[in-house]
């Protein structure tokens, strides 16, 4: 596909970024019709922006820490996503709680992955969470994002067991394995136009769902 008719992307992280490098592979061998307009940063010690500049994507670093509020942060962040066309903002461990003027402004273009099943175990330390509470399942959650942290629809799950053996550590890397697929997926469907959102639902090659497609 000519480069320009691709969809174009804008991946925000916060910390390692093997979620948006594995969405860069995706994009770089075709199983992903898009491409990453760019790759921004809210923390400069963000280890991802290493890996981007690797593969030679285009980085930007809007410090949060360099704004005196969250409006002025989620301006320069505008100005970012507006500067490199983004069509599809998508929020690879970014660890940002963003205001629902923003959420509103990027409706239907604002993607993100969260590591449980979700309505389950919203925020932080969820692997922690779950082993705590003895649950026999775990995974991870692709959504579209909406005011509410953690809400919006889920449109794809991956679904594991958590083992009796499983640490902290150990539960993060599986869950983290099927991160990396699910949100590739999703991202695909969107790219390929089979995806969008429809307010508390999404639509997946025209029909509307209310409960996420579990991923075999
Ligand atoms: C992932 O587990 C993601 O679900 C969560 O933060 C982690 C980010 O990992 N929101 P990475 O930066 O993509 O490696």
């Amino acid at each position: 596909m000519n480069e320009l008719a691709k969809l174009r992307l804008a991946v925000l992280i916060s910390g390692r970024g093997s979620n948006m490098m594995a969405i860069a592979r995706h994009c770089a061998d075709g199983r992903i019709a898009a491409r990453i307009a760019r790759v921004i940063a809210d923390r400069p010690d963000a280890a991802g922006l290493a890996g981007a500049a690797q593969l030679h994507l285009p980085t930007a670093i809007v410090p949060r820490a360099a704004y005196p509020d969250r409006e002025h942060f989620e301006a320069a962040l505008d100005a970012q996503l507006d500067n490199c066309g983004a069509e599809l903002v998508v929020l690879a461990g970014f660890m940002r709680v963003l205001s629902a003027a923003f959420t509103a402004r990027y409706a239907g273009r604002l993607i993100n992955i969260h590591p449980s099943l979700l309505p389950a175990y919203r925020g932080l330390h969820t692997h922690r969470r779950v082993l705590e509470a003895g649950e026999p399942r775990h995974g991870a959650s692709v959504h579209f994002v909406t005011t509410e942290v953690d809400g919006g629809p889920v449109i794809l799950q991956a679904q594991l067991p958590v083992l009796a053996s499983d640490t902290e550590e150990t539960l993060a890397a599986r869950v983290l394995e099927r991160e990396h697929v699910i949100f590739a997926q999703a991202i695909g469907w969107y790219a390929d136009h089979r995806l969008r959102q429809q307010g508390a639902f999404f639509v997946l090659d025209g029909q509307t769902r209310s409960a996420p497609i579990i991923a075999s």
